[in-house]
């Protein structure tokens, strides 16, 4: 059979910076308040100008580097975001074109904070479909254009960035010893919309909206949804929840990560975390994370890799893999 095996990473965070006391300068907040409720101390927000297609582009081109490709030898990109440069066409499609990529295909999947779960899991379908034998995988996003800026229960908890894995299809024996992978989960449900949602869309309002959110009942479902989707995952796998080597979660919460890895029985030491420097970037978060804990010298070769996120829909989900 085939497995998706990562060949390329690569990652891309704005230049500019924002603190919690730049914030406090603005609304009715404090850095303790944000540093104890969320763990986030600064995030990075795109520059005026600067589109969800450059983070994109910057992300991917160090993935190919890093995988010693060019855009051309990509046949698949799937883009997860929530803000991408226009309704149409597809982000995906801009960021083919100016990584040189004339042939395959390029589309946009839409999971908000699951974006990059539900984008490898669509990349890992057609690869064992054998319709992609080497698919481009990014999360890249600017919510600092969907933000209230006024309302500071939302606007201290999202940044601006990008990630982006080069998937390749490799011969695996359908076993869990192979690299790749192993099993990815999806799951939504559409009753939760008012929990998390954008008050605006070019069907309903012609404008882009702002991001609203009932943050203490999304706090409430995220543990126990991630929870969920990881047992799933691990079980699907034939693993055990100890056989994990390192969890790349989310970024939303501090409390929710840690209180989902207790669930779990998992310490934090297998666990990534970039939210105090990146703060919540969606889709962007878990590829961040990931390249983030790759850098770092954590994740190596043949680790077991747990990745997982819930976001607006509700969505969330999980994707296991060895790396
Ligand atoms: O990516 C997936 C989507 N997002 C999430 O997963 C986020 C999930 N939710 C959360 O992370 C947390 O619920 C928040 C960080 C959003 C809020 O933390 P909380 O501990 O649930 O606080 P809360 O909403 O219960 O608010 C507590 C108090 C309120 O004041 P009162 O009503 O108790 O007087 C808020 O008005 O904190 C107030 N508050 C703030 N105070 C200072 C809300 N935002 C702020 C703020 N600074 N930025």
């Amino acid at each position: 059979m085939k497995r998706s095996v990562a060949i390329g990473w690569g990652s891309y965070l704005p230049e500019k910076m924002v603190t919690n006391e730049e914030l406090a300068e603005r609304v009715d907040t404090s850095d303790e308040w944000i540093v104890e409720r969320t763990g986030i101390s600064r995030r990075h927000v795109a520059a005026e100008g600067e589109l969800t297609s450059d983070l994109a582009v910057a992300a991917s081109e160090k993935a190919l580097a890093s995988a010693g490709i060019e855009g051309s030898d990509i046949d698949l990109i799937v883009l997860a975001t929530a803000t991408p440069d226009e309704t149409f066409p597809a982000t995906a499609t801009t960021v083919q074109a100016r990584l040189g990529m004339t042939g395959g295909a390029a589309f946009d999947v839409q999971a908000v904070c699951t974006g990059f779960i539900y984008a490898i899991s669509v990349a890992d379908n057609f690869v064992r479909a054998g319709q992609a034998e080497r698919v481009l995988v990014i999360g890249a996003e600017t919510f600092s254009r969907i933000l209230d800026w006024e309302d500071r229960a939302t606007c201290v908890l999202f940044g601006d960035g990008a990630g982006a894995l080069v998937l390749e299809a490799q011969d695996g024996n359908g076993a869990n010893t192979d690299r790749g992978i192993l099993t990815t989960h999806l799951r939504s449900d559409g009753r939760y919309h008012d929990m998390l949602y954008v008050d605006g869309g070019p069907s309903s309002t012609q404008t882009a909206g702002f991001l609203r959110m009932r943050g203490r009942e999304v706090f409430r479902h995220a543990v126990t949804n991630l929870a969920e989707t990881v047992g799933e995952a691990v079980s699907a796998a034939g693993l055990e929840l100890h056989d994990i080597d390192w969890v790349v979660p989310h970024q939303a919460n501090k409390r929710i990560i840690d209180g989902t890895a207790r669930k779990l029985g998992l310490t934090g030491d297998k666990v990534i975390l970039t939210v105090d420097r990146h703060a919540n970037t969606s889709a962007a978060s878990v590829p961040l994370a990931l390249v983030d804990g790759i850098e770092a010298g954590k994740i190596k070769r043949d680790d077991i890799v747990l990745l997982e996120a819930m976001g607006g829909g509700f969505t969330w989900g999980s994707c296991l893999m060895r790396w």
